[in-house]
């Protein structure tokens, strides 16, 4: 008898894996935070190079990467409980083993849960640009999370950011090369033409532009430097453009 394979799909775009028999589902979810740093190597019962995606709303692009990249464990953070119960559900059901998702916040996700130099990569895909003045401060891409991301990355590690705001992105192509040799990308990155992220699938669907770059952390940056750099360059205040909250209407839409 053939077996149906069990292919999911967000707005007609596939994601990754399949669904597998029950008896073979896996657990995902990191449902308690250690008081200190998380001992990578016994949450995933092995030493391999480590990738972390900040925001990573329901998993796509963290599932993906751990379908198509089993040599790499991956952990996702968000700080939304009910994204993280998406993301675990469909980790679960591909059975993969070099997968967690953890319900936390962003910057205390790094300063307290994470020893120096651990990640190989660390993405962060459209991050909340918080529309209303009054919560800029809430907004993730700071000089100081910047400092954080680069302590936690290990020398050479890879940081990977992405927008569709474009008040946004000006603030960030302005902070982020002083922590990273950054370069911006002009077109879809070429693993995922339709989109890595819901997100990011949903704004190339309305014909909007979306912003990406990457970049390495910066080397002979010392601790100094980046503590001077964290409390002089500007914090994010800059039009978010209240026209883009549609965006986040649909993204909230039950898939
Ligand atoms: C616009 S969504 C993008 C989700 C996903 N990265 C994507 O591209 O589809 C922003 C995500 O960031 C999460 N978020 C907002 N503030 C956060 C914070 N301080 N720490 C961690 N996650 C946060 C939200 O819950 C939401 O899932």
């Amino acid at each position: 008898m053939t077996k149906h394979r069990q292919i999911e799909r967000e707005f007609g775009v596939p994601i990754a894996g399949e669904i597998l028999n029950a008896n073979l589902w896996t657990q995902t979810a990191l449902k308690k935070l250690p008081d200190g740093p998380l001992d990578m190597t016994a949450l995933f019962g092995r030493s391999a190079p480590l990738v972390l995606d900040i925001g990573c709303g329901n998993g796509r692009y963290l599932i993906g990467s751990a379908v198509w990249r089993p040599d790499h464990d991956h952990l996702g953070i968000d700080i939304l409980p009910v994204v993280i119960r998406y993301a675990t559900r469909r980790g679960n059901q591909r059975g993969l083993r070099n997968l967690r998702f953890a319900v936390c916040d962003g910057q205390r996700f790094l300063t307290q849960h994470v020893a120096p130099h651990t990640f190989a990569e660390i993405h962060c895909y459209h991050p909340q640009p918080y529309y209303d003045p009054q919560q800029a401060r809430r907004r993730l891409i700071a000089p100081e999370f910047l400092a954080q991301v680069h302590r936690s990355l290990l020398p050479g590690g890879k940081f990977f950011l992405q927008t569709d705001n474009p008040g946004y992105w000006t603030y960030m192509r302005a902070v982020v090369s002083f922590f990273f040799e950054f370069e911006e990308l002009d077109r879809t990155w070429l693993d995922a033409p339709r989109g890595r992220t819901r997100r990011e699938i949903i704004a190339l669907r309305r014909g909007l532009p979306v912003f990406r770059g990457w970049g390495t952390a910066r080397v002979n940056l010392s601790e100094e430097e980046m503590v001077r750099l964290a409390e002089q360059l500007p914090p994010p205040v800059f039009d978010a453009d209240r026209r883009l909250r549609e965006l986040d209407r649909l993204e909230k839409q039950p898939e």
